[in-house]
């Protein structure tokens, strides 16, 4: 199955996906990476891998509905089915959710629907909270709001700083999001067969 990773940022998340798709982990082909921030890390990670990308700024177009289109132009032309959002720091619109109906899924640091939106573990360590984790879920309209697939937690000990707490939230991200995708995409593969 043909599938795009979306980020904007370091891109550990695309890294650990790589690697399992590589390691024949995941049945999948990472046909395209899209990034809108063109300095962003993740594109030298892509690069590793021989991932094609296509990077972009959202000010060389008039809309969102402009680079959205343009994007959803390459996804169908690379053939890709599902969509996997990795650090993308941008809302999807309506015109990739209309093209990819509940085929967009997204990874957030923590436990949805607590602390949605941008620095969920700064947030999560800043209220106190003892548990926090991380959220794999559909992505809808609204900002982290999907259905969730998957959630796995992380317990926050006094003494912990907000980096130690980054790193076990990360290290369970790169194992928890190449498992869900592998499940899902078995799981559309089943239903095809049928
Ligand atoms: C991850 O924590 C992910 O949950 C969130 O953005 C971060 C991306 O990190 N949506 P990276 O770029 O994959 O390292």
């Amino acid at each position: 199955t043909k599938i795009a990773l979306f980020a904007s940022g370091s891109g550990s998340n695309v890294q650990a996906i790589a690697e399992a798709v590589a390691a024949g982990q995941v049945p999948a082909e990472i046909a395209l990476l899209v990034c809108d921030k063109p300095d962003a890390h993740v594109l030298q990670r892509a690069k590793a891998f021989g991932i094609p990308s296509f990077s972009f700024q959202s000010k060389q177009y008039e809309s969102k509905e402009a680079f959205e289109s343009e994007i959803a132009g390459r996804l169908q032309a690379a053939g890709v089915e599902f969509i996997f959002l990795a650090g993308y720091m941008r809302l999807i619109g309506p015109v990739l959710l209309s093209a990819y109906r509940n085929r967009i899924v997204n990874i957030h640091p923590s436990l949805l629907p607590a602390f949605p939106g941008k620095d969920a573990i700064g947030q999560a360590f800043d209220a106190g909270v003892k548990l926090s984790g991380v959220t794999v879920h559909f992505v809808d309209e609204g900002m982290d709001t999907g259905a969730i697939i998957d959630q796995e937690c992380v317990r926050i000990d006094s003494g912990m700083t907000r980096d130690d707490v980054q790193k076990a939230i990360q290290q369970i991200e790169h194992n928890l999001y190449p498992s869900v995708i592998t499940k899902l995409l078995n799981g559309h593969r089943e239903e095809q067969k049928r």
